[in-house]
């Protein structure tokens, strides 16, 4: 048997008039993301992937094409589509401050018509699950920072919905929670409670540790869609060099060199750090030699396997690194 197609998105685009010109925030995105899955849309700031995730979560309408959630239309049955869907941000702190946790977790209930036995039954779960029990009945604005982002998770999943869609889980987040984040959203979400989720982010480390397949999305669209591990296969050279210099390299320097793709270029500390990669050894062997008696000291040469970074400059010549502004 096939799996279930819980998220089917067809030809889907979303344009944006900014300053007078128009954006195609999403520009002909076909996607289909199985029953249990835990699937990535991984690409740099501005490559639409809040756009597309608004979408599909009935939030923004789209211009063409449509999706289908859990089996409901987004255009046709946008309600039902919500019954299926929790929405969780990063660093989104919904609730009413001046009430308790229950409180905030009753109301959320009761707007989902959540039924009493069943709410009650939730509450005192996700508070478990959560650590929140013994603060239960605490006012909301009295809960540390953590406790709040914790309390916001419960109230996306208090109408246990079947289907998940996080943008950015832990953009902005400190180390540790980031890392408690991580474990829920694997262990627990897509673990335990069987949950289908697609996530977005930019940070390539949280896409591979975490999802079963990762869809590269760049400018509006998707470039390639696969496990981590393929994705990785799919570099033409299995290895990468990586070159740490003293001193600043322009990345220039290597545009010249066409057999040989400079995956990463970062000026760090008076230090210059360069990824290549080859199918001809020897045009890399030149490169480094080139680097060696002409451009700059060479303090060490590392052969490395690649990272789904690498693969994703390779596949689309985009950078995902943060430090990349968009405009
Ligand atoms: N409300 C909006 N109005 C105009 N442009 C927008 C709006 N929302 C997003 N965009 C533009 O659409 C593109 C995709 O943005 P977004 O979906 O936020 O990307 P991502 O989440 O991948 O960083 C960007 O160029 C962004 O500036
Ligand atoms: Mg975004």
């Amino acid at each position: 048997m096939l799996p279930e197609q819980t998220i089917k998105i067809t030809s889907l685009v979303k344009m944006f008039k900014k300053r007078g010109d128009e954006v195609r925030a999403v520009n002909g995105v076909d996607l289909v993301i199985h029953e249990g899955e835990l699937f990535g849309l991984l690409g740099p700031n501005g490559a639409g992937k809040t756009t597309l995730i608004k979408c599909i979560s009935t939030l923004l309408i789209p211009d063409q094409g449509t999706a289908t959630v859990g089996g409901f239309d987004i255009l046709k049955q946008p309600l039902d589509v919500r019954r299926q869907i929790g929405v969780l941000t990063g660093g989104e702190r919904s609730l009413y401050w001046k009430l308790t946790p229950v409180e905030n977790l009753n109301y959320f209930a009761a707007l989902y018509g959540v039924s009493r036995q069943k709410t009650r039954e939730r509450i005192a779960y996700l508070l478990d699950l959560m650590d929140l029990t013994d603060k239960r009945n605490e006012r909301v604005e009295k809960l540390s920072s953590g406790m709040k982002q914790k309390l916001s998770i419960a109230r996306t999943l208090v109408h246990d919905p079947p289907i998940l869609l996080i943008d950015e889980p832990t953009l902005g987040l400190d180390p540790t929670f980031s890392r408690f984040i991580r474990t829920f959203i694997k262990g627990e979400l897509h673990g335990r409670s069987k949950k289908t989720i697609l996530l977005t982010t930019h940070y390539m480390d949280e896409a591979d540790m975490l999802c079963d397949r990762i869809a590269f999305m760049n400018r509006g669209t998707i470039e390639a869609v696969d496990s981590p591990r393929a994705l990785k296969r799919r570099m033409s050279s299995e290895q990468v060099v990586e070159v740490k210099c003293l001193g600043t390299l322009e990345q220039e320097l290597f545009a010249s060199v066409r057999e040989v793709a400079t995956l990463s270029l970062e000026n760090k500390d008076g230090l210059a750090y360069i990824r290549m990669s080859s199918e001809s050894p020897e045009q890399l062997l030149s490169t480094i030699i080139d680097l060696v008696q002409n451009r700059a000291k060479v303090l060490s040469v590392n052969v490395t396997s690649p990272t789904l970074e690498d693969v994703f400059v390779y596949l689309t010549g985009a950078q995902l690194k943060e430090d990349q502004t968009e405009e």
